[in-house]
């Protein structure tokens, strides 16, 4: 048995919108977005078009990739903080619009860290229930533009929109070690407050008061939550390498969540990694949250930076707080 990801893809608006757009809505510049956080660019989705839509284009680019059929999915695993609606889950309508007519479908939030909680529940499942799970397509899907305060520039410069995708297959032929050598994902509710979209759950239902308090949008403590991603994103990584008995120079690629340049060189520095190794694509998309891993992954295999059995290692932090670490053999 052997469960290996035999197809990727990702997705993101044609609309861009830049720096020098932005200084046009709030009093910001292109000089301070690209110093404080190394973003240039985002892309963003039209209104009427929901995040489903989004992890649509991802998931047949990936479906492709795999050479299967929609219908041959057992499993579909969104992760998302932007779902179309509370229920039903994103994933179902996702599931209504690829035709996906055999899979189990449901949603998972674990914000920016979604992708890897993500893969490693469908990873779990596979694994525990072969003859039920043989393909499983994971997703990290967000439109965040949808829960921005477009007239906050401490947030709003910040995040873009996009979906990436996965597929896994369990191969009960074959005896190759699986895609995945270590993992390790943490959660610490005691931060929740840190970054969140207070309204619309249960706990503060949508009233006139809630939207004109703008709790519908995100909220974000950047100072606070910098120092804590840093260490999230270095723990993690460091657990997972000295489990797996894999060193840091053994590392072909390292891709961590997309949320400000200057985290990601502050982690790679702690983790001794040549900042050629470390994947970074922030200059054109911003933070895409669950998405921003799966679409790097995309673009290193489609751009053939991935060898064969080439060590991955994907690295998140995000609201929840949650974050998590994964080795990956391609
Ligand atoms: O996706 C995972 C979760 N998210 C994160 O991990 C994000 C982590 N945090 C960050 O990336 C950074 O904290 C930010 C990029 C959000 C902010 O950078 P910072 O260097 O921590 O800036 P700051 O919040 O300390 O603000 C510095 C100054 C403030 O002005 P004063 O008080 O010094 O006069 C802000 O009001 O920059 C001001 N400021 C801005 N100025 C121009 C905040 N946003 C902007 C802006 N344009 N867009």
């Amino acid at each position: 048995m052997s469960i290996r990801i035999i197809g990727t893809g990702s997705y993101t608006p044609d609309r861009i919108l830049r720096n020098s757009d932005l200084e046009k809505m709030v009093d910001t510049t292109d000089e301070w977005i690209t110093s404080r956080t190394g973003i240039k660019e985002r892309h963003i989705a039209d209104k009427d078009t929901p995040t489903s839509e989004l992890a649509k284009q991802a998931a047949l680019r990936a479906i492709e990739m795999a050479g299967i059929q929609p219908e041959q999915l057992d499993l579909i695993s969104i992760a998302t903080a932007t779902p179309d609606t509370i229920f039903p889950s994103t994933a179902c309508v996702l599931q209504r619009k690829i035709g996906a007519v055999n899979a189990a479908c449901y949603d998972l939030v674990a914000a920016c860290t979604g992708l890897i909680y993500s893969l490693e529940v469908a990873y779990s499942l596979l694994k525990a229930f072969p003859r039920k799970y043989r393909y499983a397509l994971v997703l990290g899907a967000d439109k965040l533009s949808s829960i921005v305060n477009w007239e906050d520039r401490s947030t709003c410069v910040l995040f873009g929109d996009g979906a990436s995708a996965v597929v896994l297959y369990n191969n009960m032929e074959n005896d190759q070690p699986d895609f995945v050598v270590e993992s390790k994902i943490g959660a610490a509710g005691i931060y929740a407050d840190l970054l969140s979209m207070p309204a619309g759950g249960s706990a503060k239902p949508a009233s006139h008061e809630t939207v004109d308090q703008h709790l519908h949008c995100i909220q974000m403590s950047g100072k606070e939550l910098f120092k804590l991603a840093v260490a999230g994103l270095v723990d993690s990584c460091k657990e997972v390498l000295t489990v797996s008995g894999i060193s840091a120079e053994e590392i072909a690629w390292v891709i961590p969540h997309q949320a400000n340049m200057r985290i990601i060189s502050a982690a790679a520095q702690r983790l001794d990694i040549p900042v050629e190794r470390v994947y970074v694509n922030i200059e054109k998309y911003g933070n895409t949250s669950a998405a921003s891993i799966g679409i790097c992954l995309d673009e290193l295999c489609r751009g053939g930076k991935l060898k064969k059995d080439d060590c991955v290692l994907i690295t998140a932090f995000g609201g929840g707080l949650t974050w998590g670490a994964m080795l990956i053999r391609w």
